[in-house]
């Protein structure tokens, strides 16, 4: 296998720069009070709910009912890019607000709290970023889509959970070197399935990093005939375990396909909205984010998706706050690396349904 250098200091965040979740309590009352405002304002306003399978159920029952879209962070840059609606309302973290700008400068993009951000983006600063790339000019640069927009502007190609194996073995073949940023955990696993000559970022996911191998092993015990299913950005040790490893809507559709009743996922807990939904008579159990003696910060929900509420949601339809701007001389820039991956994506797509015919 290929060298695999890392960077020379990690990019793990502090503890104190971890906001705790708050979770919104609300009524049945409020919130079908907030639920009829805000169906009203979208209407008026044009706009739709863009959301992200972490975030609240009441959030995603609310953009499915409003013409809205539900996803991946792959599928949620291709739906505000061909959606007619003049606003986006962005309930997810900052940087899928930035993509949705910089795939459609010219519709309004709001979100319920910009303070909403990941851990993947504040660890890695563009300055150290950009210092890193030109110290291996001969490398392509390939950035994970939980990245600021000033990083991206930088890449040379963006990609997802969904889309980063089959983008890097493209590269491989092609005889290309990589540098890989910022989630390490996410970076080993394609490495490892492509075997590509990569440079990989020491940053991770809060929430996924908190999973632990040895309390899964365990778990898996009790429940013998329960399938695994996890996202990459978890440790190597849990991705080992799995029965399926993948983007959230891989793990959606395993649910529906693959025969087991009970299932074990590694992934934030807000995705059981849609997983219940598709599979109403699986049992679906939350993977071990506690090892012994140790607490969880995260315990499987992202602090910064629990930002996303109905209130603020209500919030800056009624004020039209928060909205989403970003350069557009990053725009030109950024723009290029994200292109690049739905073309590919396109084209893959195109090619598969070509030889099912
Ligand atoms: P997906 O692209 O698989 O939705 O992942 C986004 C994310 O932030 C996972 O933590
Ligand atoms: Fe970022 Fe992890 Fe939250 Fe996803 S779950 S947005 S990777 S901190």
């Amino acid at each position: 296998m290929a060298a695999n250098i890392q960077t020379t200091r990690s990019y793990l965040l502090d503890k104190e720069q971890i906001p705790l979740t708050v979770e919104e309590q609300i009524s049945d009352a409020e919130r079908q009070q907030l639920t009829d405002k805000i169906k009203q304002l979208l209407k008026q306003q044009n706009a739709v709910i863009v959301a992200h399978y972490y975030t609240d159920a009441d959030i995603q029952i609310l953009a499915d009912e409003t013409g809205g879209y539900v996803s991946d962070s792959l599928d949620m840059a291709r739906f505000g890019n061909e959606s007619d609606a003049e606003t986006l309302i962005v309930c997810g973290v900052k940087f899928m607000g930035e993509t949705a700008k910089i795939l459609n400068p010219e519709k309004r993009v709001l979100m319920p709290d910009l303070d909403a951000n990941c851990s993947l983006d504040i660890g890695c600063p563009e300055k150290d970023f950009v210092e890193f790339c030109d110290a291996h000019p001969d490398h392509e640069v390939v950035v994970y889509a939980n990245t600021s927009a000033a990083v991206k502007a930088r890449a040379d190609w963006m990609v997802t959970s969904g889309s980063a194996v089959d983008v890097v073995k493209h590269l491989a073949s092609e005889g290309k070197k990589i540098i890989w940023a910022p989630d390490q955990y996410l970076g080993q696993y394609v490495q490892a399935q492509t075997g590509a000559d990569m440079l990989i970022w020491q940053g991770a996911c809060i929430v996924h990093e908190e999973f632990k191998a040895k309390e899964l092993e365990i778990m898996r015990a009790q429940y013998p005939d329960a399938k695994v299913l996890v996202h990459p950005e978890s440790p190597a040790a849990v991705v080992a375990q799995a029965d399926l490893v993948g983007s959230t809507t891989a793990i959606i559709n395993a649910v529906k396909t693959l025969d087991a009743k009970t299932f074990i996922v590694a992934t934030d807990k807000g995705i059981f909205h849609k997983m219940k939904q598709a599979a109403p008579d699986k049992e679906i159990i939350e993977a071990p984010t506690a090892g012994k003696g140790a607490t969880c910060i995260s315990c499987a929900h992202c602090p910064w998706m629990a930002m996303n509420s109905l209130r603020k949601l209500l919030q800056v339809l009624e004020s039209g706050s928060n909205e989403i701007t970003v350069e557009d001389s990053t725009i030109k820039r950024a723009r290029g690396a994200i292109q690049r991956l739905l073309d590919f994506t396109s084209e893959q797509s195109a090619t598969m349904l070509a030889n099912d015919a």
